[in-house]
């Protein structure tokens, strides 16, 4: 049952377990028998006509947002810009000729999303939304909406809806790079499918960052995300699920701006997580480990198979290096779990957060 726990202690361990299941459920629901794409004739023609896709999302969404931006610039050669939802009218882009507005919401009912939808469509422009609800707010104040199927996810802090918002959001990138007659050099889908396949032997691994939480984390105040490139974009994810859940201050950082000001942060035993999943920045973010390391930090790899070295805190299995995020996150989340369980804070239900924002 979605909406209950069964054996699980929280909703939030639930959910982490679920999210093979959803990947495969999401080939499933947007791949027919011939590996057709099956998605709406007029999201596609949204996406074949407009110049510039304007991401607007909030938290966790916003995140899969940045991902996302990456699938569709990479793989369909449309521009895309990312905007936080409360930010976006007080610093409205230049718009383009033709722009189409995509709204990731876990809830579809997010208020700063909302209010820019109000604001977009005041102006004549186009939305799809991107949500787990599909009779919310936004998906029916929306022209287009595309379903995650990832289930009810009742955690506060999100997990399965984020890693299905970027499935969701590559195989939007796929349906529209094939409609404009891209050609890729991968099977999107079967690279989706291994991807799960990856998801599920991580959290089939649970105890390894229970044991690492145990080990590394103790009572530190404060813990650090560093990565490059679309592992940058992880590692704001993780410094979020951390924060929310165990309330250890966390930030996810760019590898490249530690010398910037970030360095004077490390102290003795400070964690720095690093993520290295990415071949061509894997030299540059394990020199930022060394800097981090030399200063004292309690420095911790998870890499990728093939990339990896010795002394890496954990190997994920090798998935296509745009479908990283998917996988990356994973041990994110279940650190941030221990984490907060050890603490003894209140996973599913943390403190003056709420699942759904419904006031700007
Ligand atoms: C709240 C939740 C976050 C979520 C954000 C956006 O702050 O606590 O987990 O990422 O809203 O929610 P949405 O439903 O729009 O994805």
């Amino acid at each position: 049952r979605d909406t209950e726990k069964g054996t699980y202690p929280h909703f939030m361990l639930k959910e982490i377990d679920e999210q093979p299941f959803v990947m495969r459920k999401i080939i499933q629901k947007y791949q027919d028998e011939n590996n057709h794409l099956k998605l709406d004739g007029d999201i596609r023609r949204a996406m074949q006509t407009c110049d510039r896709v304007y991401i607007i999302a909030a938290g966790t969404s916003y995140h899969a947002g940045l991902v996302g931006k990456q699938f569709i610039e990479k793989l369909s050669n449309i521009p895309v810009e990312v905007h936080v939802a409360s930010e976006f009218s007080y610093n409205m882009p230049l718009l383009s000729d033709r722009p189409l507005f995509v709204f990731i919401s876990q809830s579809g009912e997010t208020a700063d999303s909302r209010s820019v939808l109000v604001q977009i469509k005041e102006m004549g422009h186009p939305a799809l939304t991107i949500t787990n609800v599909p009779g919310s707010t936004l998906s029916r104040e929306a022209d287009y909406t595309l379903n995650l199927h990832a289930g009810p996810e009742i955690a506060v802090a999100s997990t399965k809806a984020y890693t299905a918002q970027m499935a969701v959001l590559a195989i939007l990138a796929v349906d529209t790079a094939r409609a404009k007659e891209i050609a890729l050099d991968f099977d999107p889908m079967q690279e989706l499918a291994i991807a799960a396949n990856a998801m599920e032997s991580l959290t089939d691994q649970k105890e390894t960052f229970d044991e690492l939480v145990r080990d590394n984390f103790g009572t530190t105040r404060n813990a650090f995300f560093i990565g490059r490139s679309t592992d940058y974009f992880v590692c704001l994810e993780g410094a979020l699920k951390l924060k929310e859940i165990s309330y250890i201050q966390a930030e996810g950082f760019a590898g490249g701006e530690l010398k910037h000001g970030t360095l004077a942060l490390i102290e003795e035993d400070t964690p720095v997580i690093a993520l290295a999943t990415q071949e061509n920045v894997n030299d540059s973010i394990r020199s930022n480990v060394q800097e981090v390391a030399a200063r004292g930090a309690n420095a911790m790899v998870i890499s990728m198979h093939g990339l990896e070295q010795d002394t890496d805190a954990f190997v994920i299995p090798h998935v296509h290096e745009l479908l990283t995020p998917l996988v990356g996150v994973v041990p994110m989340q279940l650190l941030a779990y221990y984490a907060a369980l050890h603490r003894g804070c209140d996973v599913d239900k943390p403190r003056n957060l709420a699942k759904s924002v419904t006031v700007e």
